[in-house]
């Protein structure tokens, strides 16, 4: 634990640019190599900063399950660690195999919405649960060539030269391609900016279980000095795209509207949808509950979410206008239908994945090895949380939820147990007076009572 008790103390003074002047000290975050301090003079000159308490020094500086010197590996200028809950969401059925999904996310409810909603959806597609199924795992690694002296003609060059240009690719990952894997094919466009015509040629790469953007960075880094001398252009940009739309995962149920609580209410869903189809504001939000499950299993794994979220959002947008990512229709024999496509670009191997060991446990809760099924349980639960969302919606509404756990939750803290949580909940609700303080209160109402 780190001491400190005033900012004279802080032995970091003049790296920190705190700079005595006069009577006052002026504040400075230009901090030279603040980088290559140890981790606790990071912490010194940020706890001196912001004037933390020794409470908040201690609490920053835990670390939790995870390694204080792994999270040093992970980024840069750490100086503690934070937590997050780690919850795991039951009842999913997907293809029909039995699944418990390891879910970290800060918002209450939506755990208890996607085990609600997978319940429910187990009976879908005749009792095989949601079904989901992803492509194969092809990641797009791009170079950006400007100033080709003749762009038409360098199009085609580059197309001639395309098995060349795969196989120097390829000689970047020998491991990948021995497995299967490998870049296996580009695509050339012509794109018109507004400081002149650009090649944008886009490598597409299987990257079999990898997330992938360090392999089709290194290739694109690979390929660009060749790119550059068969156009004669200037490589600019030599990147992965996030934006995978040949790595897409689908999720769908059909499901008998008895079994979600009757015709009307599936109907109301359908509703919700084609609302969501014709107002972007709603879509927006629509897409935000499906990405509340996604991104949830996404941080248990330690994915790229970022990555994630960027290129679902632009599959949302790929006609031009933002759409909802799933649609929920009655089909011909009354059975409620919902489908969800989105590009996944996630990975079991490298990465955080790899070094995060609650990622790992969680990969081992999940049962799951390969990116692949990994999409595809992401997909389905994507489509679940989208469901439990919609439902309630056209029924009694979020809020009833969010009381209701809310009121269960301050039962279980005043020490209720078994049946007396749900007791006291509805009846906080049902009185309108969600507190610990009227938890405490009815439950030594009802231990007194108990005990006559
Ligand atoms: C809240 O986190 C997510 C919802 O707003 C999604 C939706 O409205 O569909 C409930």
């Amino acid at each position: 634990m780190i001491k400190l008790n005033s900012y004279l103390e802080a032995p970091s003074l003049l790296i920190l640019g705190l700079k005595m002047s006069q009577q006052h000290l002026e504040k400075s975050s230009r901090i030279s190599g603040f980088y290559k301090l140890p981790l606790e003079e990071r912490l010194k000159i940020v706890a001196a900063w912001a004037n933390l308490t020794e409470e908040e020094i201690k609490l920053l500086s835990n670390f939790g399950n995870l390694d204080r010197k792994l999270a040093e590996s992970m980024i840069e200028n750490v100086i503690g660690a934070m937590s997050y809950p780690f919850a795991v969401a039951v009842n999913f059925r997907i293809n029909a195999k039995d699944y418990l999904v390891p879910m970290v996310i800060e918002e209450p409810s939506v755990v208890a919405a996607a085990s609600n909603a997978a319940r429910m959806l187990r009976e879908a597609n005749n009792g095989d649960g949601i079904r989901a199924d992803a492509s194969k795992q092809i990641m797009i690694g791009q170079v950006h060539l400007m100033k080709v002296p003749s762009p038409r003609t360098a199009v085609f060059e580059i197309l001639r030269r395309k098995e060349e240009i795969l196989d120097l690719a390829n000689s970047t990952n020998e491991t990948l391609v021995k497995l299967g894997g490998g870049a296996k094919d580009l695509e050339v466009r012509l794109i018109e900016t507004r400081r002149g015509p650009c090649i944008a040629v886009n490598l597409l790469v299987d990257v079999i279980d990898a997330m992938g953007a360090n392999t089709v960075d290194t290739m694109a880094e690979a390929v660009a000095p060749y790119l550059e001398k068969i156009t004669g252009g200037e490589a600019r940009l030599r990147i992965v795209s996030n934006y995978a739309i040949y790595r897409l995962a689908r999720a769908w149920v059909r499901i008998d509207p008895e079994h979600i609580g009757g015709k009307e209410i599936a109907e109301k869903i359908a509703d919700a949808s084609a609302i969501a189809e014709a107002d972007v504001f709603r879509a927006v939000t629509h897409n935000k509950g499906i990405m509340n499950g996604i991104i949830a299993v996404a941080l248990a794994t330690a994915q790229d979410h970022r990555a994630i979220e960027a290129g679902a959002h632009a599959y949302a947008s790929r006609n031009g206008v933002y759409k909802p990512l799933s649609i929920w229709d009655i089909d011909s024999q009354g059975y409620l239908v919902g489908v969800l496509e989105l590009p996944l670009q996630v990975g079991t191997v490298g990465g955080a994945v790899k070094t995060h060991p609650i990622a790992q446990i969680a990969l081992k809760i999940l049962g799951v090895k390969t990116a692949k099924e990994l999409a595809e349980v992401m997909a389905a639960v994507g489509l679940a949380q989208n469901f439990a969302a919609l439902r309630a919606l056209v029924t009694t509404g979020i809020q009833a939820g969010h009381m209701k756990l809310h009121a269960r939750n301050l039962a279980i803290a005043a020490g209720a147990q078994g049946e007396l949580i749900d007791i006291i909940a509805e009846e906080m609700i049902k009185e309108g007076k969600i507190s610990y303080g009227k938890a405490v209160e009815l439950l030594k109402k009802y231990q007194k009572e108990i005990a006559k």
